[in-house]
């Protein structure tokens, strides 16, 4: 565990950053688009970027902070824990990195070139060569495993799960599945994105489950270049179908039988299709926010939960002026409170899940401080490090647990925090998937299928531990 002097420190440097002060860098970029990427046909490109890890572990307080604020105002701060911030920057901030951070730090370069990971993120792979893969423009439509353009969603070999798809083949496929398992599974909106793109959830249990069964809710897609949340939620929702199909005495078919699982994929499916065409690295919603020049709210920090307004719009951070200014929050929101009129709510989901990268890290509340602890740790601490558990027996990577507020830099207005102090669900967690930096959010395709299937692993067995727990003690 990490302790808590330097979690104090993050949170002296999250404040920090709410209040802009002179340093080395023109704090007026703060209020501008990032004037470092280079657009070329419409699409921004990363050549010679770089992606920086720096050891902070040893700055006081005051350092860390200042440090915070020049990175994020000359760069693009990708996550922060305390330890390490990672960071990604422009050739020309590159260039002078040494002369911007203490010397009792240590930085190490963690990607030397971000617009080679940015095209190996949208690689296809070559049919009939199996494992290769070739670089594609972020336009073309990977490949389909039918002519027609269609998937064989009864198997999990379909070439799906082998690309990053484009928002219309991802609802493509959805649809797919529910015309192939129209008995577990159903689809339904619950309201509609900025642009005015349909929000969609899948619900999954069995016909012949038990009846009133509790619902365990999984998002992902809030941050909008995070692909491996989407591509996993879908994975692992696809997984559970097909098992349940092939082995009807196994975990799938336990888990759809005494729950109903329900994934929205895509909360920022604006988000998701701007990342694509126009810009890798977007991470908020697509709203106007009243700026002349930047759009966007930062979903994951406009809950309504110990809410904090920012000033900065064009901050890749930027909360709004309110919570549930973002059309995506507050139909979520909706959702978890009242249900959908193709789903009315009668009681709260059990659990729920906000799937992110990078990391490896599954995290309970609090997010927005570390002085409030929520009265379930024990429990919400005992299975995230069963979820971990469960990942690393089927041969996946190390996942580590604890409170948010201790593991990475993370804001208030956040999901997971609303979800279990207002929507009162006990199993509330954020999750951040692969990896821990070597692609960061440029996950290659060929870590789509392991990432899903720590996906898998690791919400089956918190669903089990649920039952073990509470419905079957
Ligand atoms: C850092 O700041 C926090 C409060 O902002 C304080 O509690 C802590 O003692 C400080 N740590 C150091 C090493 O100065
Ligand atoms: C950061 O530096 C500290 C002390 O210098 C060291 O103990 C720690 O292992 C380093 N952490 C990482 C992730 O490199
Ligand atoms: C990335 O792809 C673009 C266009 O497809 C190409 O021009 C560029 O050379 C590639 N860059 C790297 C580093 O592979
Ligand atoms: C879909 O995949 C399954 C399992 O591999 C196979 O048995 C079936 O023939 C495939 N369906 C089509 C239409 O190709
Ligand atoms: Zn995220």
């Amino acid at each position: 565990m990490v302790a808590t002097t330097a979690t104090a420190l993050l949170a002296f440097a999250v404040v920090a950053l709410a209040l802009p002060q002179q340093h080395a860098f023109d704090a007026d970029l703060a209020n501008s688009p990032p004037s470092y990427i280079q657009e070329t046909g419409g699409i921004d490109r990363y050549d010679g970027h770089e992606v920086w890890r720096i050891n902070w572990s040893s700055l006081s307080n005051t350092s860390r902070s200042a440090l915070h604020n020049v990175l994020e105002t000359a760069g693009d701060v990708w996550k922060a824990t305390p330890e390490v911030i990672d960071v990604h920057l422009p050739p020309r901030v590159a260039a002078v990195l040494p002369s911007l951070i203490p010397k009792d730090a240590q930085a190490t370069k963690i990607v030397p070139d971000l617009q080679a990971l940015v095209n190996l993120s949208l690689a296809h792979p070559v049919p009939g060569l199996p494992g290769a893969y070739a670089p594609q423009s972020p336009l073309a439509d990977p490949p389909t495993d039918f002519p027609d353009g269609g998937w064989n969603v009864s198997t999990l070999d379909t070439v799906f799960h082998d690309a990053f798809q484009p928002l219309p083949a991802i609802d493509r496929f959805l649809d797919a599945l529910v015309n192939e398992y129209p008995e577990t599974l159903h689809t339904f909106e619950f309201g509609q994105s900025a642009e005015g793109r349909p929000l969609r959830a899948f619900s999954a249990h069995r016909a012949d489950g038990k009846a009133d069964a509790p619902e365990v809710l999984i998002i992902s897609g809030q941050h909008a270049r995070e692909w491996v949340g989407p591509a996993s939620a879908i994975y692992f929702l696809h997984a559970l179908l097909v098992n349940l199909r092939e082995n009807p005495k196994g975990t799938a078919a336990k888990v759809l039988r005494e729950f109903t699982v329900t994934v929205v994929p895509t909360l920022n499916p604006d988000g998701l299709v701007y990342s694509r065409e126009h810009s890798r690295m977007w991470r908020k919603n697509r709203q106007d926010v009243g700026g002349l020049i930047c759009k966007g709210v930062d979903l994951n920090t406009n809950w309504g939960y110990e809410y904090k307004p920012s000033r900065l719009a064009c901050s890749e951070s930027y909360s709004g002026q309110h919570p549930f200014e973002a059309p995506e929050t507050a139909a979520m929101a909706n959702y978890i409170v009242n249900g959908a009129k193709d789903a009315p709510r009668n009681r709260m989901p059990r659990a729920f899940i906000d799937l992110h990268s990078y990391g490896q890290l599954f995290m309970f509340p609090y997010s927005f401080s570390c002085n409030v602890f929520p009265p379930d740790a024990e429990n919400l601490m005992e299975a995230g490090m069963g979820v971990a558990k469960a990942i690393r027996l089927i041969g996946g990577p190390g996942y580590q647990t604890g409170q948010a507020c201790q593991s990475t830099l993370r804001f208030s207005g956040d999901a997971s925090d609303y979800a279990y102090a207002v929507g009162q669900i006990r199993w509330s967690y954020s999750a951040e998937l692969r990896d821990t930096g070597t692609y960061g959010f440029m996950l290659p395709p060929f870590l789509i299928r392991p990432t899903g299937i720590d996906v898998v692993a690791g919400l089956s067995a918190l669903a089990l531990f649920i039952y073990d727990t509470e419905i079957e003690p």
